[in-house]
């Protein structure tokens, strides 16, 4: 499938996954890669912390207003693509609405007092509805070609999603509730939001998200992405080799413990690509969705440099999807 057409796709992606599998590189890298074939991207974090920043080159961190953190060194078919990042929290959304509708001079007092947390305890959901109310608005608003959300954690995401259609049936009318409705509108039109799942290719990651992708599914009604299986370790041709025999075809001379150390250096990466093919043949028998493999990065911690590379790895795993969407499949 060709890269502009596969971010063109829909209007918000919604990166999720289990804690710590790499929702948040992928979102980064994600984003570079739609700016790169000429979207305007936004990416949304949900917090001021975390390692979108760091990962989007943002010096001192997200702030509610959003920057621009990155310009496309070419050209698209309409002019360069770019990243912009800010953050959206349920007590800037709420501030921001108040504003908006009228009660500038309170609003700031109302907040600070933080009355956020007592309407929140009597109406679960809400702060969810105030941060996705916020995304749709900047969604039909069409400040951005993209809006690329970094989301919690599985099951809170799950939670985060289902917040509206939650908060519609508890809410008869008013404002909360069509507020609410739109909100599940959005999820449910796959023009303007899908959601991509990130997975490592190991057995907990993969099952968890065999089992949160049928939930997102029937329970959030969100189109889901092909997923994105993170951090594989790419084979290497002839790994299973006899380490000494190798050395001595080679004409060098190996000490005891270099053999040694090769050997089980060997073994590991052996073992791991082992596991990595059982876990992706799981993934490919319990979902039917294709995948998209980044591979691993050899750091102890990833920077804005590794993003263009992972960027462009993804890319080339969207040239390799099937050209029809399952939309257009099932229309
Ligand atoms: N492809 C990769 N290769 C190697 N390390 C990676 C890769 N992707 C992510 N990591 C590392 O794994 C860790 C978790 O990544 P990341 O923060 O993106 O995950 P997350 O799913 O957003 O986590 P959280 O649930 O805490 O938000 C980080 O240290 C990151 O540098
Ligand atoms: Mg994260």
């Amino acid at each position: 499938m060709d890269r502009e057409t596969f971010c063109r796709q829909s209007k918000v992606l919604v990166v999720a996954g289990k804690g710590g599998v790499g929702k948040t590189t992928v979102a980064a890298a994600l984003a570079r890669m739609a700016a790169d074939v000429g979207l305007d991207v936004l990416v949304v974090a949900l917090d001021s912390s975390g390692a979108l920043p760091a990962l989007l080159g943002a010096e001192g961190g997200l702030a509610y207003e959003e920057q621009t953190l990155y310009t496309a060194p070419a050209e698209g078919a309409r002019g360069h693509g770019s990243i912009r990042a800010r953050v959206i929290t349920p007590d800037d959304a709420l501030l921001e609405y108040l504003i908006d509708h009228g009660l500038k001079r309170v609003a700031k007092r109302l907040v600070s007092t933080g009355v956020l947390d007592v309407v929140a305890t009597a109406i679960p959901g809400i702060r969810e509805i105030l941060v996705l109310g916020k995304v749709k608005q900047i969604e039909r608003g069409g400040a951005a070609d993209l809006v690329v959300l970094d989301a919690p954690a599985t099951g809170h995401a799950v939670r985060f999603l289902t917040s509206a259609s939650g908060l519609m049936d508890a809410a008869r009318g008013g404002p909360l509730r069509s507020q609410a409705a739109d909100v599940v509108e959005m999820l449910h039109d796959p023009k303007r939001c899908q959601v991509m799942l990130v997975t490592l290719p190991e057995e907990t990651p993969v099952n968890e998200l065999i089992e949160t992708a049928y939930r997102f599914e029937d329970e959030v009604g969100v189109l889901l992405t092909p997923v994105v299986v993170n951090a594989c370790y790419d084979p290497i041709e002839g790994i299973g080799a006899d380490v000494g025999e190798v050395a001595a075809r080679a004409g060098v001379e190996l000490g005891a413990d270099e053999l040694t150390a090769l050997s089980c250096a060997a073994a590991f990466r052996r073992g791991r690509q082992l596991l990595q093919e059982e876990q992706l043949q799981r993934l490919v028998a319990g979902l039917p969705l294709p995948e998209m493999k980044l591979p691993y990065v050899f750091k102890a911690e990833i920077g804005p440099e590794d993003v263009g590379p992972l960027a462009e790895a993804l890319g080339r795993a969207i040239d390799g999807l099937p050209e029809t969407t399952r939309e257009r499949e099932a229309g």
